[in-house]
């Protein structure tokens, strides 16, 4: 018996020290297998006497259970911790953002046309477009500047080659669009009042020096109602301008001015101080031109076949790269258009800083 006892007492033992499960199943093989210790000890029972056999065949069969049972155990311990770590290896984190440092800037000049939208957006404008190649009468003639009006030269246009108008008249000339106006016309004509857009687009003028670009951008805005008047183009300006450049009290002022599609008309000027050589915007007692504004002349509301005796509207239209200078501090406005990765990566905005009303215009 003494015999038996030790062999159980080895074989558990041995069992608790298999270090994996490959050393587990040589420890059952060398108990339980054919050529097993316990299965040589069953095959000597035979030449045991009856009583012994019995008592010994017992013994032994619960010593082979046993051993079972604890390389059972061992074995599904292993198992389980082997599949613990095989997942905390393979752990993925859902949770982590997607990435943490986005590459890339936006330009300035996307982010304060979407900055505009969202002010104007939110009083109930609506963003509308226009073609960046127009013809004569809608970025002219349909806007009050015939053909020998003084102000066309003021525009200093890009004609395009071509197309006279069948009678020789520049009614169908393409011109490259010198405002977002036009936008004005085409809006009117396809559909009826009331109207309330914001048009932001490119705009071109011939006339590059340091001040100008051929190519640069506007946003225009028109609003058209049976009731509209001063008032409300002076409210939204004022709002605007105060919402746009983060002041409550930013001092606005409309000047007396003269656009042929307006009347009247006027400039927005908004309160600095160029104190020191420096210029800043807010109170100072000096003023800075921001906007071209007015109500709409009841000729383009006729020329679009609007009644101009039951509508009226306004209409304003800003630079947005002057608004871009003024409010982030850029001195030079070609450098907008130089695609200067340095110059972008210290003017632009982070990808995912979308404005808004809610969680900032002014950073
Ligand atoms: N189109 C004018 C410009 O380019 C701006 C403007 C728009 C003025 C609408 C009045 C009304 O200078």
């Amino acid at each position: 018996m003494e015999s038996i006892d030790q062999l159980r007492e080895e074989l558990l033992a041995a069992v608790e020290q298999a270090a994996d499960l490959a050393a587990l199943d040589e420890v059952r093989v060398k108990a339980l297998g054919k050529k097993g210790r316990i299965t040589a000890e069953m095959k000597g029972l035979g030449a045991l006497d009856p009583d012994q056999r019995k008592a010994t065949g017992q013994a032994l069969n619960l010593v082979k259970d046993a051993v079972a049972r604890a390389i059972e155990g061992r074995k599904s311990a292993m198992e389980a911790a082997q599949l613990d770590a095989q997942l905390a290896a393979e752990t993925l984190d859902v949770t982590l953002p997607v990435e943490s440092q986005p590459q890339g800037r936006i330009h300035p000049i996307s982010q304060v046309i979407d900055e505009i939208l969202v002010i104007l957006g939110d009083m109930g404008f609506r963003v509308a477009e226009g073609p960046d190649v127009e013809d004569d009468w809608h970025n002219f003639t349909a806007l009050n500047i015939p053909p020998d009006h003084p102000a066309r030269q003021e525009h200093d246009t890009f004609y395009l080659p071509g197309a006279a108008g069948a009678d020789g008249s520049p009614g169908e000339r393409r011109v490259l669009r010198t405002h977002t106006s036009p936008v004005q016309i085409r809006t009117m004509q396809a559909g009826g009042p009331p109207f309330r857009v914001i048009v932001p687009g490119r705009t071109y003028r011939s006339d590059p020096d340091a001040t100008h670009s051929p190519m640069f951008h506007q946003v225009e805005g028109l609003l058209v109602d049976e009731q509209t008047h001063m008032g409300h183009l002076k409210g939204c300006l004022e709002d605007f301008c105060r919402a746009f450049f983060g002041m409550d009290d930013l001092p606005v002022r409309f000047r007396p001015s003269y656009f042929p599609f307006t009347e009247p008309s006027a400039e927005v000027d908004i309160g600095c101080t160029r104190e020191g050589g420096q210029l800043r915007i807010g109170h100072g007692g000096d003023w800075l031109e921001v906007l071209g504004a007015g109500m709409v002349n009841p000729n383009v509301l006729k020329n679009c076949g609007v009644d101009p005796e039951n509508y009226q509207g306004f209409a304003f239209g800003m630079g947005v790269e002057r608004m871009a200078m003024l409010k982030y501090g850029v001195p030079d406005l070609r450098t907008f258009f130089e695609s200067d990765l340095r110059w972008l990566r210290h003017y632009g905005f982070a990808s995912l800083d979308m404005p808004s009303l809610t969680g900032g215009l002014n950073r």
